[in-house]
């Protein structure tokens, strides 16, 4: 497995998950889900998003980048869950907090194409991830795109850690299995990632 990858599986109880889902679902009422849409094509972004945090993740026919608003309301987004800031304090061993909290919505038919998380000047700090609802089917590679992937299930509570060599590692989700869990209304699945996003 390539360096600084960590799998921590069922980091959260189910009553934890249960808990982060009613304050996520909570916090989207204000900060609602949207779809973005991908870079030069514009075409429409299989994933709807929205984000936590001093800044948000956002994909238009402009391209990537962090913003401190949401781009349908123009509201700065709502605060990271203490949870996930506990999470982080736990696994990241950075010196400083994360500064987005990226929510992305599966539906039954949403996947993730393959690609590095690259819009961060911190790059010394990792990308922490948490899965809940349905498992999902994540993909591994290497550096380079044609390097060779490995595959694995994600499981509600699922922690992932992307650190060292692997913070640059090529990553995806090739489907969900929207049968697999009810934690979601609908069947869904919520992936969370904690970005730092600039150097302290
Ligand atoms: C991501 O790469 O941003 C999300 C990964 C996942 O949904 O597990
Ligand atoms: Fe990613």
């Amino acid at each position: 497995m390539i360096e600084g990858f960590r799998f921590l599986p069922e980091y959260f109880s189910p009553a934890q998950q249960k808990a982060l889902v009613a304050e996520i679902l909570s916090l989207l009422e204000t900060c609602p889900l949207y779809r973005g849409a991908m870079p030069r094509t514009g075409k429409a972004m299989s994933v709807r998003n929205s984000n936590l945090g001093p800044l948000g993740w956002v994909s238009d026919i402009k391209g990537y980048r962090y913003q401190p608003t949401h781009p349908a309301t123009g509201e700065p987004w709502g605060p990271i869950p203490k949870a996930m800031l506990d999470l982080w304090s736990d696994v990241s061993d950075y010196p400083a907090p994360p500064q987005a909290c990226l929510v992305n919505w599966y539906e039954a038919g949403s996947r993730l194409g393959l690609h590095i998380d690259a819009d961060e000047t911190a790059r010394d700090a990792p990308v922490v991830s948490v899965s809940l609802g349905s498992r999902a089917l994540f993909r591994l590679g290497g550096l380079e795109r044609s390097d060779p992937t490995s595959s694995m299930r994600l499981a509600s509570g699922d922690v992932v850690v992307l650190g060292g060599v692997s913070r640059r590692a090529y990553h995806g989700v090739d489907r969900i299995y929207p049968d697999s869990s009810t934690l979601i209304p609908g069947g869904g699945r919520i992936n969370l990632t904690l970005r730092r996003v600039t150097a302290p």
